[in-house]
């Protein structure tokens, strides 16, 4: 097995280190246990690097980031920062993390864990095993096209400006983000767009079919609206492996699937950018949660989150296939076995705390 995984943790503020520390334990174990020597840094992004560094990524911070094979980050920002001038903002962190390694491809997966089939709004027939995959376009589309603004259009009036831009390259990458990860799944993917009032979504229906033509016609490919879409996640989710789809659909669409499955404090991500020379994608793993400030400090919240994030950065940047696994298997007996943090609490199982979750994964890893 190979050895020597470079990896940069930003545990961040709030839960960000109290969740990051039951990753460390995992990690651990898995020096001890299965033979695989992590190289890991630890370093400080958000809030805790104001304090430090008076910016919340400094520029060493940022190198070590573009070196790392992967980057997992707990989270960011709390209400002693937040009058802040927008520009050294916690969230600034993040921000150039993302804009500097270029990550535009954000994974999201929905999935529903069999001992959480009640905490869904939707009847347990419809989620029980859903697994799909979101890949959402990160760092084009109408959130960064020009024009944008807002201008005065004379008689008192205004205007206000988003532009939705697509270029081929754009769409190419993140296509073959879908198309790589759909081999590894269930070979299926749903490409979502408004083809048939945008032309940028005209645009990215076309080039996604012409991709699929160029040596992925292994893969299930269909077409859907993405007003159709939201829809069918909440009529009949299960008919989704891998959807594929733009910054601004993919924004809401991520957010209707992960609620799906239940709770902020069980749901993963990854954003991936490109591949260099030696066959490494930068990536940075993330839970979705925030800093949680209400909770921050109580050893309450839930770190099942970022150890399945973890879980991401094995199977997605280490090629770890089987201990991604194994921690996705163990967190499923931990629920199983009723162990809860108080934002999955449910009637007759035992309440937990952050490091008893990280006692329970152990257990059973
Ligand atoms: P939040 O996700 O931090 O919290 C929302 C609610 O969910 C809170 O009641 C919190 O206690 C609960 N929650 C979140 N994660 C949990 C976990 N792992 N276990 C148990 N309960 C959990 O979002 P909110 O309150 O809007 O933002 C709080 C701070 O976090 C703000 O400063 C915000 O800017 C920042 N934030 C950072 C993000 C990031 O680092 N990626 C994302 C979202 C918000
Ligand atoms: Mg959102």
């Amino acid at each position: 097995m190979a050895s020597n995984k470079n990896l940069l943790i930003l545990p961040g503020d709030g839960i960000g280190p109290e969740v990051m520390r039951e990753v460390r334990r995992v990690v651990d174990w898995m020096d001890k246990r299965r033979a695989v020597t992590f190289d890991i840094d630890e370093d400080l992004v958000g809030g805790s690097a104001i304090d430090k560094h008076g910016v919340p990524l400094a520029d060493e911070t940022m190198d070590k980031a573009m070196e790392a094979d992967a980057v997992l980050l707990g989270a960011v920002g709390g209400p002693q920062w937040d009058n802040l001038d927008f520009s050294i903002k916690p969230e600034r962190g993040l921000l150039r993390l993302r804009k500097e390694m270029e990550l535009f491809a954000n994974l999201r997966p929905a999935l529903c864990f069999d001992a959480l089939v009640d905490a869904s709004s939707l009847k347990p027939e419809l989620i029980a095993g859903l697994d799909i995959m979101i890949v959402r376009e990160l760092t084009g589309g109408v959130y960064f096209g020009e024009p944008r603004g807002i201008e005065d259009i004379g008689n008192g009036e205004r205007r206000g400006i988003n532009t939705q831009v697509y270029t081929t390259s754009e769409i190419r990458r993140v296509t073959e983000v879908a198309f790589d990860l759909a081999r590894k799944r269930d070979s299926r993917v749903c490409s979502v767009e408004k083809a048939n009032v945008m032309e940028a979504g005209l645009l990215w229906r076309e080039e996604v079919t012409k991709m699929h033509g160029e040596g992925f016609d292994d893969i299930e490919l269909s077409h859907m609206y993405a007003d159709n879409c939201s829809m069918q996640l909440v009529r009949a989710p299960k008919q989704f492996d891998v959807i594929l789809t733009d910054n601004l659909f993919g924004d809401m669409l991520s957010d209707t699937a992960a609620m799906l499955t239940g709770s902020l404090g069980m749901l993963p991500s990854a954003s991936l950018g490109a591949t260099d020379e030696t066959g490494r994608r930068k990536a940075m793993y993330e839970p979705v949660h925030g800093s949680a400030p209400d909770i921050a400090g109580e050893n309450k919240a839930n770190p099942l989150a970022t150890l399945l994030s973890f879980a991401m950065t094995l199977r997605y940047s280490f090629d770890m296939g089987d201990e991604a696994d194994l921690i996705e298997n163990g967190v499923n007996k931990v629920l199983a076995s009723g162990k809860r943090t108080g934002d999955i609490m449910a009637d007759g199982c035992e309440i937990v705390s952050t490091e008893g979750m990280g006692d329970a994964l152990l257990r059973a890893l």
